[in-house]
């Protein structure tokens, strides 16, 4: 027995190393992490967070259209760690997309290498530690992806970029926040907004306690800089304005939209936005960046309020006064949705590639297959407060689902998902949908909880063509927008109503669809689908990594490739451990 794990391990090596992955002549951008709690006190409450490299937020991956990233992530937090790339669509390579269902975590002590090409993509992304509610204490940061320098920008460059971190934020870490969803609790009010992982400016006495250090992002007059903002909050969506300054909407994650002015934007939790923002304004004094709690009503909302402040070089005062006003439409719940309606792409214009994207006339296809994702209310399953989609709770597999399958071993999960939700009752299950390979598919999420909540898919982006109130049925998709709908990674879903969305099902592997907001993604609000090429070759799906991590059934294999890059002293104690091992 053991002696045959020898030969089979051996055996992979070298598969593996024929496999390696060459990347040709496309330029490689490096980066070495470690990853590691720090103590802050951003609402003048001392806690720990997780730094990427010592920063909180995380330093920006500053990369190319068809660059190759590598990030060495060292884990010295005492969990498991991974990091997804939140937009980044990883073609051909679900291998590297940091999430449960394709990758082992990260242990505690220990480093891993991702290597992804960000391929035909522009646009403002982020990543984040995808396990254990880890993103409610921080490690993330921003992911610009640039422009080849042949491919024209529809707007003239701006004089500089800055990066908006907002997000809620509680003083509770987030060990004790997981605590509180399996006992079944409400994380509740959040006890504010960070931006940029600083607390409020005090533009209310009674409101701010004294001694909190706030984000301040210095401008000089008459320049236009690109605002790159990201909710990288747990679960609240924020009202996004800047006093006295106009928004002009430029991209939502990786298209650019036609240019429109906002006074303010909806910004739901794991969204992001580029705004260009023109300092035209008399800086009798400096004005506030908002970012407030929206839907919400209750004083015990007020703190949930991120303020920075932009300053003009030329700034002649401190700013005061009251903040700018949030939309006051309580008793009009379509503005909202009206106002995400009104996000559209520039057709005339390319994006990562030269023709423009409007060219992909998504309205000519034949829809394969339809999936109505709903979501509810928590529902108790076995004594436990639980989120679903169609009835089913998802319980991550120990292996992942595409180790399992390269593998061969059955059992791990079903591939059984209902595309339309269905009367039985709720149930845990590591239950998967079979999509198909080339089809294009219409995926219609029904919210029919009491919150809002953003769906999210990795590995694709997806067109946004139409949102109601109500339940979804086949006389919706009169309303649906074929023409100009943006292409996007994640979608809000207002509560009570739905969003539909069209995919083209063309990236090979297995890929999430989440509820980006923290409480319901823990607690089983998710799904993957499994997409295989029938004919499968490493033209449509990159190999496994000569790196991979092992877990769950697959825990016992042994990574050789890794042990024979180690240094001569690390490989003498490894084939000094390995009989051992392999003993059991
Ligand atoms: C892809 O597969 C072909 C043959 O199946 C092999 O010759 C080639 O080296 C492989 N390429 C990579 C990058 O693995
Ligand atoms: C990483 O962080 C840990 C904990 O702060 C520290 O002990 C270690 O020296 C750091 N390593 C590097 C390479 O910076
Ligand atoms: C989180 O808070 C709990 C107390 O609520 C404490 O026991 C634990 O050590 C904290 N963990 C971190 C990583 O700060
Ligand atoms: C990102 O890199 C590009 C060049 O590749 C540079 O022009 C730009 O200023 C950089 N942006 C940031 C925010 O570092
Ligand atoms: C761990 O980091 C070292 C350098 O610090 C690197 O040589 C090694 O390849 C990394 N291991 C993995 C599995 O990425
Ligand atoms: C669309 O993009 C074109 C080409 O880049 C640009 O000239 C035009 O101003 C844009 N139109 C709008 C409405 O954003
Ligand atoms: C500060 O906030 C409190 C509580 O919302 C409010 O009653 C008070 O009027 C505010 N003060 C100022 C100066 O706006
Ligand atoms: C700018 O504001 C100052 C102080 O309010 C005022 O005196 C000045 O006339 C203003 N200038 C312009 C161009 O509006
Ligand atoms: C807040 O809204 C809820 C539900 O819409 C309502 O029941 C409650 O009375 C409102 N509270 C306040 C203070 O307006
Ligand atoms: C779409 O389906 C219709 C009929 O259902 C068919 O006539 C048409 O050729 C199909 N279009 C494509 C592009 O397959
Ligand atoms: C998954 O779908 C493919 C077609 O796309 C089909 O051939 C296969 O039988 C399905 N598998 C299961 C388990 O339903
Ligand atoms: C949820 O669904 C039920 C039955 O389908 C319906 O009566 C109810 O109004 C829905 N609630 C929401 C918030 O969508």
């Amino acid at each position: 027995m053991a002696s045959d794990r020898w030969v089979f391990t051996a055996v992979l090596f070298l598969a593996a190393a024929a496999a390696t992955v060459c990347y040709a002549a496309d330029p490689q951008a490096h980066f070495d992490w470690n990853v590691s709690y720090i103590t802050v006190a951003p609402l003048g409450v001392s806690q720990k967070v997780i730094a990427v490299a010592d920063r909180f937020p995380g330093p920006v991956m500053n990369v190319t259209t068809n660059w190759v990233a590598t990030v060495n992530v060292h884990n010295n937090l005492d969990e498991p760690l991974l990091f997804t790339w939140n937009g980044i669509q990883l073609r051909r390579d679900s291998w590297d997309d940091g999430v449960l269902g394709t990758n082992c975590p990260i242990p505690p002590g220990k480093n891993w290498t991702y290597s992804f090409q960000v391929k035909d993509q522009i646009g403002s992304f982020f990543y984040f530690p995808s396990l254990l509610l880890q993103r409610a204490a921080g490690g993330y940061g921003g992911i610009i992806v640039n422009n080849r320098a042949v491919i024209p920008v529809p707007f003239a460059k701006p004089h500089g970029d800055v990066h908006l971190f907002i997000g809620d934020w509680y003083t509770k870490n987030h060990t004790a926040l997981r605590k509180m969803l399996d006992e079944g609790k409400d994380l509740g009010v959040p006890d504010g907004v960070l931006m940029n992982g600083k607390g409020p400016y005090r533009y209310n006495a009674t409101l701010v306690p004294r001694g909190i250090e706030h984000e301040t992002i210095n401008v000089e007059p008459g320049r236009t800089y690109r605002f790159r903002v990201h909710n990288v909050g747990a679960s609240t969506s924020l009202n996004f304005r800047i006093q006295n300054h106009d928004l002009l909407l430029v991209e939502a994650e990786g298209t650019y939209t036609v240019q429109q002015i906002y006074s303010n934007l909806d910004i739901h939790v794991g969204q992001s936005y580029s705004f260009l923002v023109t300092m035209d304004q008399n800086a009798s004094t400096d004005f506030y960046i908002v970012a407030s709690a929206r839907f919400t009503n209750g004083s015990l909302w007020d703190r949930v309020i991120g303020v920075a402040i932009l300053h003009y070089s030329n700034s002649r005062g401190k700013a005061s006064g009251p903040l700018p006003d949030a939309p006051n439409d309580f008793y009009y719940k379509g503005y909202s949705m009206n106002q995400a309606r009104s996000i559209r792409t520039n057709l005339t214009t390319g994006a990562a590639r030269p023709n423009p994207q409007g060219s992909y006339k998504y309205r000519t296809i034949n829809v394969t297959n339809v999936y109505v994702l709903k979501n509810t209310a928590l529902q108790a399953i076995d004594g436990k407060l639980r989120a679903t989609i169609n009835g089913i709770s998802y319980l991550p597999p120990t292996t992942p689902l595409r180790l399992a399958d390269e593998y061969k071993k059955t059992g791990v999960y079903t591939l059984d998902f209902p595309s339309v939700p269905g009367d039985e009752p709720p149930r845990m299950r590591s239950s998967v949908i079979n999509g198909t390979y080339k089809g294009f598919i219409e995926m219609i999420f029904q919210n029919n909880g009491t919150r809002i909540q953003t769906y999210h898919m990795d590995g694709y982006a997806f067109y946004v063509v139409g949102m109601g109130y109500g339940d979804w049925t086949n006389n919706s998709r009169g309303s649906y927008n074929m023409w100009d709908a943006v292409s996007r990674s994640s979608t809000q879903v207002y509560p009570g109503a739905w969003t539909a969305v069209l995919v083209s099902l063309d990236n090979v592997g297995v890929w999430n669809i989440r509820a980006q907001n923290l409480d319901t993604w823990y607690l089983g609000q998710e799904v993957y689908m499994r997409i295989i090429n029938p004919e499968p070759n490493n033209r449509t799906e990159l190999p496994m990594p000569d790196n991979v991590l092992y877990c769950g059934v697959l825990k016992d294999f042994v990574n050789l490739n890794l042990v024979l890059t180690l240094n001569l002293a690390a490989l003498i104690s490894t084939i000094v451990e390995m009989p051992l091992l392999l003993l059991f």
